[in-house]
């Protein structure tokens, strides 16, 4: 499968297959990764992969953060819907800037920019990953609402620097249409 086919297929897959994914498939995905540009070439990402029985006590931590969030402020969006996601995908990879701090904290404008430029880094790593995934028929779902759970979760996989995203993979049980997009006219000037 080329690159262009890759973007052109890939979904966003919320239903996933209990079939559990080899160790080498993952670190296929994971090398596609780390193979991504970064800004000054930093490499700003580190990996939790979550297999396994892990997954109960992984989806255990991010419903009770879910729930103490709710509590707090309301509304988790579609928090809950992603924890069951999740609960169903053999394997989610945690991301994480090891240079980044909580969102929550004080930043100097010069850790504000290193920021915005890592976590482009770590995004393009993740672009990367999926894109690998499709390429080796598996489904992908990258997954924000973990910061409904963040501190729960960061202290459970024991990592005090910035979490960026969750990225649940398997093969996928479903065959979503393209979602809507914009038109090109929409977003796109020629100046
Ligand atoms: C930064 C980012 C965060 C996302 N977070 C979630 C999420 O927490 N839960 C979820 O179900 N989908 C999440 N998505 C998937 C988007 O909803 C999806 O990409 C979008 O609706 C377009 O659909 P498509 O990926 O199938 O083209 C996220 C996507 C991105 C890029």
């Amino acid at each position: 499968m080329d690159v262009m086919q890759a973007i052109n297929n890939r979904r966003s897959i919320r239903r996933f297959r209990s079939d559990s994914l080899s160790s080498d498939v993952i670190r296929t995905i994971l090398d596609a990764g780390i193979k991504a540009p970064s800004g000054k070439n930093k490499q700003p990402w580190e990996f939790k992969v979550v297999t396994g029985d892990k997954r109960i006590e992984m989806v255990q931590i991010m419903r009770e953060g879910i729930q103490a969030f709710k509590a707090k402020y309301g509304n988790v969006g579609s928090a809950e819907h992603s924890a069951n996601i999740m609960e169903q995908a053999p394997v989610t990879i945690f991301i994480f800037n090891p240079y980044g701090t909580y969102p929550w904290q004080e930043k100097t404008i010069e850790q504000q920019i290193a920021e915005t430029v890592d976590v482009q880094s770590v995004g393009a790593a993740i672009q990367n990953m999926i894109l690998a995934a499709e390429s080796l028929g598996l489904g992908s779902l990258w997954i924000c609402d973990v910061f409904f759970a963040y501190e729960e979760l960061c202290k459970w996989l024991k990592k005090d620097c910035q979490m960026v995203a969750a990225l649940a993979l398997g093969y996928t049980d479903e065959k979503p249409h393209m979602r809507p997009r914009k038109s090109l006219d929409e977003v796109t000037e020629w100046i």
